[in-house]
């Protein structure tokens, strides 16, 4: 019997211009080299400089990941930016993203899930595709955090960085239970966690935009359990075991939280993808930057069993199964 799978045909990724170092944060803040990388393993980050934005990182990332699918922007029918940090309130950064493509038929919206943002975006394009609602998705993660952070709070600073990535997917016919495409994905959360990771600000409430206020602690006692569990509950439903698995590409949050969840799952730190020491933790961009910089480095290839997954603000979470 065949079904319908959403294929990943290309990927790209946009970083802004500017690198700021965990040394040129010891001359804003009370803090260390030393210490941002014992708890976190980050050394640096790309912070977004005049000109660039939201809109801009996600259209650059989208125009790689189309000349890597070798498609022109008339070819593409949804596209869906995972943001927490739009450039407007609306229209959404995805019409935005659109219109600089010159895209004007199909449908395009934005989703907020926070650093969720990415898995829960490939989990809505693979339903809409797998529906025949569309044939060609872009599928964006990207963010602006540091327009959102408190610069003068060294709890939260030093974590954030800015970027974006994207993927093109395809609905294509298989075979069922053969060929590449989104295998699986289980989405979860859980709202009464929403005063440990959050804005205080927006437009309803304050009418402004906000800061980030986060107790890291709180998130970080959450984070391994709720990605092993949900992780385990995919492969399951696949019946895949931890081993078959190529490469795990987990939310750029903290080296520890990375380290911990692949050990508790099983999955050697060979085959984890792990960016955070470069990109600090960029929110939704943080999976497919990941991801981009693993294709364009050879280590994802075509056949390839990738296992997807994130946690955040919210609580989100959730992890996505894809066969390269
Ligand atoms: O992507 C969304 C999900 N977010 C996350 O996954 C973040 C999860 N949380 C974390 O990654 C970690 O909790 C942090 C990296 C944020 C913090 O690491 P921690 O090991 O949990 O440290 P802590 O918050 O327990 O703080 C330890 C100490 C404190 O000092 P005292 O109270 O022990 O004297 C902090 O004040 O470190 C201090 N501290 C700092 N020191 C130097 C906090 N921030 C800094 C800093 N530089 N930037």
């Amino acid at each position: 019997m065949n079904e319908f799978r959403s294929v990943v045909l290309g990927t790209g990724s946009a970083l802004p211009r500017q690198v700021v170092t965990n040394k040129d944060l010891e001359a804003r803040v009370d803090t260390s080299d030393e210490w941002i990388q014992q708890r976190t393993g980050i050394t640096q980050r790309y912070i977004a400089g005049e000109g660039e934005t939201t809109v801009s990182l996600g259209e650059a990332a989208a125009r790689r990941a189309l000349e890597a699918a070798g498609l022109e922007t008339a070819d593409i029918d949804l596209v869906i930016v995972a943001t927490a940090t739009p450039d407007n309130t609306f229209p959404a950064s995805a019409t935005q993203i659109q219109r600089r493509l010159g895209i004007t038929h199909g449908f395009a919206f934005d989703i907020q899930a926070v650093c969720s943002g990415f898995v829960y975006a490939m989990t809505t394009a693979d339903l809409y595709l797998k529906a025949g609602m569309a044939r060609r998705a872009l599928v964006i993660g990207a963010e602006t955090f540091s327009r959102i952070i408190d610069w003068s709070d060294r709890t939260t600073c030093v974590l954030f960085g800015d970027g974006a990535g994207a993927l093109v997917l395809e609905r294509q016919e298989a075979i069922a239970g053969e060929g590449a495409g989104v295998l699986i994905a289980r989405l979860r959360a859980d709202g009464s966690h929403g005063d440990k990771l959050f804005v205080d600000g927006g437009p309803s409430s304050t009418g402004t935009v906000g800061r980030l206020r986060m107790e890291g602690r709180e998130v970080f006692k959450h984070a391994v359990g709720m990605i092993t569990d949900v992780v385990e509950d995919s492969l399951g439903a696949l019946s895949i075991s931890a081993e078959e698995i190529d490469w795990f590409v987990p939310h750029q949050a903290n080296r520890r939280i990375i380290e911990a969840s692949a050990k508790k799952l099983g999955i050697p730190l060979g085959k984890v993808v792990v960016t955070v020491d470069r990109h600090g933790n960029t929110s939704a961009a943080s999976i497919p930057l990941a991801i981009d910089h693993a294709v364009r480095d050879g280590r994802i290839k075509p056949g390839d069993l990738v296992l997807l997954e994130a946690m955040g603000g919210g609580f989100t979470w959730g992890a996505v199964v894809v066969r390269w």
